[in-house]
């Protein structure tokens, strides 16, 4: 298999981290060809689009994709519409999947190993509000059998991959039965079909909400529609030392396009704070579930959990950038 990535490296720490990412790749992946495109603000205020059709044809020729992060202006921009969402929907990348995990001196908590599988393109953010009358504005939660469904079977593989000790569906069908009744019953008549019936377990949002809190070891899998994924993985990735520690992967269609879960974080911006940490473990999520290296991705998290043993300083402030750096990619060597 023959190996490209589209980098766009966006705005902010974007163009900060994700060099770091990608040269971790490289040192993996000696035949990794790189093909670079742009997204973002930035890109909106010299081209007039926040995501140029170049880029999607990039995605799509590479297969594979590292992105940054991209500022969004506070106010209604016309012609603007945020980039990763135009991402996530142009390229069918329907399931968005957030590792949560315990790491040596930066988590506050040790034992916690979680997943959580989010829908990607409907729920809430299908992006149909509209004002029904002067005070009143509506927003359609959309669920469809296929996006669920779409869902369930990337569940089943990434629950067999890491071979799931339980698989929880997190909802709220008692109050939404009709989009809820349809994500639940879609999920797990799938999930039993494939043979995981016994590991299969449900949660209503807000009590998974609490428990995440309580008690995150219990969790292995999560399963969850767009809005409530989003809520809890930022919630759990409390529990992996922060956003500078929580990587993700927008998944689906053959492709994959691997995102930290941070922003553009435009107060450190050319500081040397921030963490590339987030983006190497979605670039770790790529070699796992895109390219298939499950050894490979082990290997970088091993660079990253030795690293944090061995080096890491909560005082690295404007060093924080290169020391990571040097230190993960010493290990890989
Ligand atoms: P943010 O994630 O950019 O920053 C939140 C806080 O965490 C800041 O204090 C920042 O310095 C810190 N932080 C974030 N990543 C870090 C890292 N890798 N190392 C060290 N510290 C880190 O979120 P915020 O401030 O709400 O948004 C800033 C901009 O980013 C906005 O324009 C927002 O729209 C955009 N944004 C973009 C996202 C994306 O591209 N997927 C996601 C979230 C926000
Ligand atoms: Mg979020």
């Amino acid at each position: 298999m023959s190996h490209a990535l589209c980098v766009i490296v966006g705005d902010g720490i974007g163009r900060e981290v994700v060099p770091v990412a990608v040269a971790v790749l490289q040192r993996l992946l000696p035949d990794l060809r790189l093909v670079e495109a742009e997204a973002g603000w930035d890109c909106f205020q010299r081209h007039g689009v926040a995501v140029p059709e170049a880029t999607l044809q990039a995605m799509q020729g590479c297969g594979a994709g590292l992105f940054g992060a991209v500022s969004s202006p506070t106010g209604v921009v016309p012609g603007y519409r945020s980039a990763i969402l135009t991402l996530r929907q142009r390229l069918g990348l329907n399931v968005n999947l957030r590792p949560v995990r315990s790491w040596p001196r930066v988590s506050p908590k040790a034992g916690v190993d979680l997943l959580i599988l989010r829908e990607n393109s409907e729920g809430l953010y299908s992006g149909r509000e509209h004002w029904q009358e002067e005070g009143v504005a509506i927003a359609e939660r959309v669920i469809s059998r296929a996006a669920c469904s779409r869902l369930a079977s990337m569940a089943a593989e990434v629950a067999a991959q890491r071979q799931a000790r339980r698989i929880t569906l997190v909802h709220k069908a008692n109050v939404l039965p009709l989009t809820c009744g349809l994500f639940r019953d879609t999920c797990r008549a799938q999930l039993e079909a494939a043979g995981w019936g016994a590991q299969l377990d449900e949660r209503l949002v807000d009590v998974a909400a609490l428990q995440l809190v309580a008690q995150p070891e219990a969790f292995d899998l999560i399963v969850t529609s767009n809005l409530f994924g989003d809520i809890l993985s930022d919630l759990a990735c409390h529990w992996s030392g922060g956003l500078g520690l929580a990587p993700s992967l927008n998944w689906g269609n053959g492709l994959a396009l691997a995102e930290p879960v941070h922003g553009s974080a435009p107060d450190i911006v050319g500081s040397g704070r921030a963490n590339p940490l987030a983006a190497i473990l979605s670039a770790a999520l790529l070699l796992r579930h895109h390219w298939q290296r499950d050894d490979l991705a082990r290997r970088v998290e091993q660079a990253v959990e030795g690293f944090l043993r061995e080096e890491w300083r909560a005082d690295l402030a404007g060093e924080t950038t290169r020391v990571v750096a040097q230190g993960v990619l010493a290990r890989l060597a």
